[in-house]
């Protein structure tokens, strides 16, 4: 159990920034004060909002999708404390010919959301109004993957990762009856055209990659070869993106953007830094496998892009270039400006090859998360047919 560093607090300090902390009832006057205190001051609460203040949970938009059953598990408080309550399953549901995806809150529960807060991780936070309170995380539970509707699960050694990648994890591609395509498929029968699914310009795994490639597990694993790095089991997420701060990053702002000192802990690394050859050659590496497999993939539309190009920073996001009268406008295939030509017939291989880009670009970490798996997946990919 972790103890606050805030216990060994000046009082003085503190007294000034409670004269307006009222008890709930049942805890005024003094007592209260002295309860509130062990958190409300500036080097625990005062700290942390200072951190947090700069981490995306708190910066992004991304909450406002929470107004959506399917969308608030993960991009609002009270969808992801519900999730986490309830339990609720990852499996796909049939009624009759169709089938639904269990995993949503109720429509109340997605009502009004909240930005992930102290309150999402740390949910036992305001109920005994100690120390205590801070720890257990709202979960550290092992993470059946929505993906795979359950069939494949994420369980880190570490487990506060788990509680990342709860939410930093992909989701399910959908067949025309709501149904969770079988990606084994798109391994056993590479050669056989694509049906599984349609195919439009957001088709894939969405953002939250990082839980699978840190885990090793999720992606679609042509061949064979497969391995973990150390990352997987000797690090926690926590360990490089709340590391000691430095700068911008470390701590609860979540980023590790240029901070190396969660890498150099003993038993570790002892001179991880940005120019480190280790370091270097390996994000140069995934990066210039993911540029190969970007090639190979758009080399499949004959003079026309496959995936689309971000037109803020004219890199393959892992969108298809399919046109989207409201989200991608001027995307080449299927657009009526271009007398809509139609998307190429993709066999099984070369859909499971755009989804592991998608997993390992929406990763982010070009290698670090877990430089092994990573490399197989893409040299496998780039193989496959
Ligand atoms: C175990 C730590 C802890 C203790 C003890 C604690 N708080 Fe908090 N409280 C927090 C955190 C963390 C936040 C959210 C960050 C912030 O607003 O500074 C918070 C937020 C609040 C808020 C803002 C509204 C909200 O719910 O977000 C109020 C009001 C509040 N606390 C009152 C109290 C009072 C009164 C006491 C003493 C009876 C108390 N707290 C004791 C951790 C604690
Ligand atoms: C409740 C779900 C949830 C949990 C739990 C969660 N995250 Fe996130 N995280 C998100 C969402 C959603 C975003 C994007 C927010 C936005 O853009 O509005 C995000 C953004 C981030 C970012 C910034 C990514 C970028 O694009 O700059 C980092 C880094 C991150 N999270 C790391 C973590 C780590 C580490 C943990 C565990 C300690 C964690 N997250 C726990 C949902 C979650
Ligand atoms: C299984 C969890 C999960 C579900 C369900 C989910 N998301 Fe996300 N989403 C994430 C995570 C995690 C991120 C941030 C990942 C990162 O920054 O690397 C994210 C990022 C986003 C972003 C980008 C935010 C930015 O900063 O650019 C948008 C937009 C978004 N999600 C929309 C949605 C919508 C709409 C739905 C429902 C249809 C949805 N998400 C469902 C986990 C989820
Ligand atoms: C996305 C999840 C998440 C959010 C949001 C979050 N925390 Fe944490 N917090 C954690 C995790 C995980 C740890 C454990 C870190 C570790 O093991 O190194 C932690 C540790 C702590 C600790 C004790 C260890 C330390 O770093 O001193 C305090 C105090 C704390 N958090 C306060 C807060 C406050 C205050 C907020 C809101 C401003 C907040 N947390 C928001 C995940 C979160
Ligand atoms: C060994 C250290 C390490 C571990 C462990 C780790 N990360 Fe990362 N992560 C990184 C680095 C380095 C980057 C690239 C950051 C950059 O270049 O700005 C990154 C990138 C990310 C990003 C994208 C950020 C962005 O700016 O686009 C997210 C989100 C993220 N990690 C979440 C996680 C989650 C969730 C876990 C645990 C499942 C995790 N990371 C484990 C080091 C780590």
């Amino acid at each position: 159990m972790k103890t606050l560093t805030g216990s060994t607090l000046i009082a003085a300090a503190v007294a000034l920034l409670l004269s307006s902390c009222e008890g709930p009832m049942g805890m005024a006057g003094k007592d209260a004060n002295e309860s509130c205190t062990k958190c409300h001051n500036p080097e625990v609460t005062g700290a942390k909002s200072i951190e947090y203040a700069h981490s995306v949970h708190y910066e992004g938009e991304a909450f406002e999708e929470g107004t959506r059953t399917n969308c608030a598990p993960c991009h609002s408080h009270q969808g992801f404390l519900y999730v986490v309550k309830n339990n609720t399953p990852v499996t796909f549901v049939q009624n009759g010919s169709s089938y639904t995806n269990s995993y949503v809150v109720n429509a109340a529960t997605a009502s009004l959301p909240g930005p992930i807060s102290c309150f999402t991780c740390h949910s036992s936070l305001h109920s005994t109004y100690t120390d205590e309170d801070f720890f257990p995380l709202a979960t550290t539970a092992a993470v059946p993957m929505t993906m795979y509707g359950g069939s494949k699960t994420i369980n880190f050694t570490q487990t506060s990762a788990n509680l990342c990648a709860k939410c930093h994890q992909p989701r399910p591609v959908t067949a025309s009856n709501g149904n969770v395509i079988d990606y084994s498929l798109l391994k056993s029968s590479p050669t056989s055209n694509y049906t599984l699914s349609s195919v439009s310009y957001r088709t894939g795994v969405h953002y939250g990659a990082q839980g699978a490639i840190a885990a090793g597990v999720g992606g679609v694993e042509f061949g064979s070869g497969y391995s973990n790095a150390q990352h997987t089991s000797k690090a926690s997420c926590t360990t490089c993106h709340m590391a000691q701060p430095s700068g911008l990053s470390g701590g609860h702002s979540f980023s590790v953007a240029g901070n190396f000192n969660g890498c150099n802990a003993t038993g570790c690394h002892s001179n991880m830094s940005s120019t480190n050859t280790t370091y270097t050659a390996t994000v140069a590496d995934i990066q210039s496998k993911l540029d190969q497999l970007a090639a190979k993939i758009n080399a499949l539309g004959g003079g026309h892009d496959i995936l689309q190009k971000d037109p803020s920073d004219n890199k393959y996001h892992g969108y298809i270039d399919i046109y989207d009268a409201s989200a991608n406008p001027t995307g080449y295939w299927k657009n009526p400006a271009y007398g809509t030509p139609a998307f190429p017939t993709l066999t099984n291989a070369q859909f499971g090859a755009i989804l592991n880009y998608q997993l390992v670009y929406r990763d982010g970490s070009k290698g670090i998360h877990n430089y092994a798996y990573t490399k197989k997946l893409l040299e496998n990919t780039l193989s496959a047919w």
